[in-house]
């Protein structure tokens, strides 16, 4: 890792991506458009947007999944193309999908070292070092505060919110600087979206540079650092967090009742809600999370 992307404590760090009027074309469909956005070390860019925004767009072409047809990628401040989800997890860039790359009946441990196993001895006589794995999971789980029962645990029984966090706490252990989650949160509850959301305040305090995608303005919020919000491929805007309300976020956000409903179902789960927990954490009022009473 380069000096200049070393987070400096209690702030964000140099610009670890960068695109500049990025576009993305299928076909004749233009996904994406004059789009510009910066993620930082120690911050969390949300991106917003309804369905067929080109938010999916935006981060596959960070992630290595889609090249730009137009505009400029930079990583670490230098013009990047990538060729493959590979070449851009090299880089440190890991995405985390709602469908998650996981093995239902394998076990927790098994998963968190999926595709990257670590062996002992030589030759012959190498093998995947299962102490070691099964020591590593579960510590590098407990440091970002997650508590599963047992890391034999098949992964199929645990909570879309507690797998969630198992990728998020892979991801983070394999060295990721910055971590892209694709609707991490849409699937779920409001009790288990907290617990994702407090993993991702998590990421981005260990210095990570977080890209949280979502359509949902309650959620993105009270974890957010900036706001780049979309509508059919391009850009309305973005915004640091001082320049824009909650209430501002949610009107750009438009689809007037169908937000109007979220909020009162967020209102009915807000007693043993854990979003109010994470407001509390990361210093917001629970009037952010739409979640007051
Ligand atoms: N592989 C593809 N081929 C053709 N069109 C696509 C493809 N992927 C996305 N699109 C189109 O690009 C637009 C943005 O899609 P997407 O990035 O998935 O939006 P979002 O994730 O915000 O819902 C949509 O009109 C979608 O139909
Ligand atoms: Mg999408």
């Amino acid at each position: 890792m380069s000096t200049e992307t070393t987070p400096q404590p209690g702030g964000a760090g140099a610009p670890l991506l960068e695109v500049r009027d990025i576009a993305k074309y299928f076909g004749s469909v233009i996904a994406v458009q004059a789009i510009s956005t910066t993620v930082r070390a120690g911050e969390v860019t949300c991106v917003l947007g309804d369905n067929g925004a080109g938010k999916s767009t935006l981060i596959k072409i960070l992630s290595g999944v889609h090249q730009h047809d137009a505009g400029q990628f930079l990583v670490d401040g230098a013009p990047v193309r990538f060729g493959s989800p590979r070449a851009a997890l090299d880089r440190g860039i890991a995405t985390v999908y709602q469908d998650l790359a996981m093995i239902p009946l394998m076990s927790i441990w098994r998963n968190f070292f999926l595709g990257s196993e670590p062996t002992r001895g030589w030759g012959p006589l190498k093998r995947f070092d299962v102490e070691f794995a099964k020591r590593v999971c579960r510590q590098n789980l407990l440091d970002m505060g997650i508590d599963i029962r047992d890391p034999e645990q098949p992964v199929g029984t645990l909570s879309g919110g507690e797998r969630q966090s198992v990728a998020i706490a892979r991801a983070v252990y394999f060295g990721a600087r910055v971590l892209i989650l694709d609707e991490p949160t849409s699937a779920l509850g409001v009790k288990q979206a907290g617990v994702v959301l407090k993993y991702i305040v998590r990421a981005r305090d260990r210095g990570l540079g977080v890209v949280l995608i979502t359509h949902n303005p309650h959620h993105a919020y009270p974890v957010g650092d900036r706001f780049l919000v979309l509508k059919r491929g391009r850009s309305l805007g973005e915004w640091a967090k001082p320049d824009i309300s909650r209430d501002e976020l949610t009107q750009m956000m438009a689809g007037g009742a169908e937000l109007e409903q979220l909020g009162h179902e967020l209102e009915r789960d807000a007693e043993d809600s854990e979003l109010a927990a994470v407001a509390r954490e990361v210093g917001q009022d629970a009037k952010d999370l739409g979640i007051a009473p």
